[in-house]
């Protein structure tokens, strides 16, 4: 056997028998053998989106970051980085100093992010932004200081330089018209009235913290809100920039994997729902599959089924479980937890108005584990392409490497963690790999890229 996943696998399939609740869960569950095949086929994708002729109608799109390097240790300063895309909006200031060795302090503050602004015009979702700077600057007595601004915008950006970053198109909550196609970091200058704005992806600024406490972090991964993984390719295989020594950073925005349809055998009904029902119809599809934004919608939409079926709550079906929304992924992440779970879903449903049995609760409990273990074996497969190209990159038969890990799903769900890297080593057994919690990354990652810039272009002036 396979370990724990396998035998909490078996024990739903046993727990469930034949049950017809099997036959809605059993498309969600894979062998070894569809995880390997699933991580060959992104393998693939890599490629396309790496090669010159492939690129413009790849479906990942491997996006040059135009990072170089990760922290060396020796930047220092004081840095304001804005965070926005993931489940907060975050301003943080973030002092690096050396004295006997390298140290980070950090302050930080969320600011809320009303949907009419998500869903409004772009210039007002920009001026947001510079309000919300003008309030954290005035409450750190900065606001004459002309810090330097890292700006961790967690959507798919075509760069060409370190700050500048044209939006290929919105992902998951937000939809700002007027952005799509325009430089943000523009759009940013001009509202808050600043130039040298240096434009980092959440995933690269998960790597860079991680790089900072482990010089071998060489991936990013983001399982939050939305997901992706930025790792760092050899220049040479990237056709796209210029140069062929050393490395640069590529965000791959695998959330798209599956837009051509190369995931069709393995969505299920469910799936289709969810993505009927979303902002952006066709698209991430691989991220409606796996990410915290849609994994409570997904168990909702097949208790809903179940329900109807009469196998679940004697076939009770009230207003509350038919509410979009009303399933979070936060109820995910407690009914699977080992003690409580099954007062917690007792609970949650109760609050749903369906009177759940106890054996319902049992229920429900599997169709959460079935959801969120797929969502980490989905990953992993993923995860393992990236790795297996980096061992093939190095041409050495093992990897050692550490892998740097931000995102709430990641961070709030009780086996998530656990699940995940055991099926990456178990997919990849040749590499040794290090997964790194990052604490606050993505902001205070994009501190560290402009402290890495302005490292070096302190170096090319001296
Ligand atoms: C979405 C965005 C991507 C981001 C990820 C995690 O997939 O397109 O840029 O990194 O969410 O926040």
């Amino acid at each position: 056997g396979s370990g724990k996943g396998a035998a909490l696998i078996t024990a739903v399939a046993r727990s469930l028998g034949d049950r017809p609740i099997d036959k809605y869960l059993y498309a969600m569950r894979f062998s070894d053998e569809t995880l390997l095949d699933i991580m060959n086929r992104f393998k693939r994708e890599m490629e396309n989106g790496l090669g010159k002729d492939t690129n413009p109608t790849a479906t990942v799109k491997m996006l040059p970051t135009f990072v170089r390097s990760i922290p060396d240790g020796s930047e220092k300063g004081d840095f304001i980085a804005l965070d926005l895309g993931g489940s907060n909006f975050r301003i943080l200031r973030v002092k690096v100093s050396h004295e006997k060795r390298q140290t980070v302090q950090m302050e930080s503050q969320i600011y809320d992010t009303p949907e009419d602004i998500m869903h409004g015009s772009g210039t007002r979702l920009f001026d947001h932004v510079a309000e919300c700077l003008g309030d954290f600057m005035e409450k750190q007595k900065i606001k004459d200081k002309k810090l330097p601004v890292g700006f961790t915008f967690s959507f798919p950006c075509a760069q060409t330089k370190l700050d500048e970053g044209i939006l290929l198109t919105w992902t998951k909550r937000f939809k700002a018209s007027g952005v799509e196609g325009a430089d943000v970091v523009k759009l940013l200058n001009k509202a808050i009235k600043k130039r040298g704005v240096i434009l980092v992806n959440d995933t690269v600024g998960t790597m860079m913290t991680c790089g900072f406490d482990d010089q071998r972090c060489e991936v990013g991964i983001i399982i939050g809100t939305g997901t992706n993984a930025c790792y760092m390719e050899e220049l040479r295989h990237i056709d796209l920039v210029e140069g062929d020594e050393g490395r640069m950073c590529i965000n791959t925005e695998w959330g798209a994997f599956g837009d051509d349809g190369m995931l069709e055998d393995i969505r299920t009904e469910f799936d289709r729902e969810i993505d009927r029902g979303s902002l952006n119809p066709g698209k991430q599809l691989f991220e409606k599959m796996v990410s915290g934004m849609y994994m409570g919608e997904l168990v909702r939409l097949i208790l809903v089924k179940m329900a109807k079926e009469g196998m679940l709550f004697e076939g009770r079906i009230t207003p509350e479980l038919l509410t979009k929304g009303k399933f979070e992924t936060k109820h995910v992440s407690a009914i699977e937890k080992t003690k409580e779970g099954l007062s917690k879903a007792k609970e949650i449903l109760t609050r749903l108005g369906v009177e759940p049995s106890h054996e319902d609760c049992v229920a429900v409990q599997h169709v959460c584990a079935v959801v969120s273990f797929r969502s980490a074996n989905l990953i992993a497969a993923t995860l393992g392409a990236i790795l297996l190209r980096l061992k093939d990159n190095k041409g050495s038969p093992r990897l050692r490497t550490t892998v740097g890990v931000d995102g709430s799903l990641y961070k709030m769900h009780p086996h998530y963690a656990r699940r995940l890297h055991k099926t990456v080593r178990r997919l990849v057994p040749e590499s040794d790999v290090r997964f790194l919690l990052s604490e606050s990354g993505s902001g205070k990652g994009a501190a560290m890229v402009t402290a890495v810039a302005y490292r070096l272009a302190e170096q090319s002036r001296q």
